[in-house]
């Protein structure tokens, strides 16, 4: 059964749950890809999921968090997995990718509600706002740059 998108993966900051849907569209598009047109759903679904990352990432930058926090360093870890797929599904293993993209129908309401979360929270706490990339709370920035992603399984990290 394909993902998909429901008001329970809601974080409450639209920019970040339009991502979230579209991304869900996408990998339910890979789901229920014939063979013919796995590659190419599975290769949009990589850059929609890139630009995402990337774009919580420069969030993170731009709210106290080191370039290496957990949060990131997940994003660069699915993305490098994903990349390996799509090279091994060009090669003719198309089964890597359909047990990939299951693997991301689990992955990602658990990234979503954890450490997506977390950012949400932080990013709120700060008022931060993600079409304009503006801090309104600076007072309530970090005074040394987080490590950790802020969620909860993630609070005994230190930061
Ligand atoms: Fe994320
Ligand atoms: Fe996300």
């Amino acid at each position: 059964m394909p993902l998909v998108w429901s008001e329970a993966m809601s974080l409450e900051m639209p920019a970040m749950d339009e991502a979230h849907e579209d991304i869900v569209d996408q990998l339910a598009l890979v789901e229920t890809a014939s063979d013919d047109n796995l590659l190419d759903a599975w290769n949009a679904l990589i850059d929609e999921t890139a630009e995402h990352f990337a774009e919580e990432d420069r969030w993170m930058q731009a709210t106290g968090f080191a370039p290496d926090n957990c949060h990131s360093s997940q994003h660069a870890i699915v993305l490098k997995i994903m990349r390996e797929g799509a090279e091994k599904c060009a090669k003719g293993d198309l089964a890597i990718v359909r047990q990939m993209a299951y693997e991301l129908t689990v992955w990602l309401p658990h990234h979503v509600s954890a450490m997506d979360a977390g950012l949400a929270l932080h990013l709120k706490s700060v008022g931060f706002n993600p079409e304009t990339g503006q801090v309104d709370k600076p007072e309530a920035l970090p005074t040394t740059a987080l490590t950790s992603c802020r969620s909860e399984p993630c609070e005994d990290h230190a930061d």
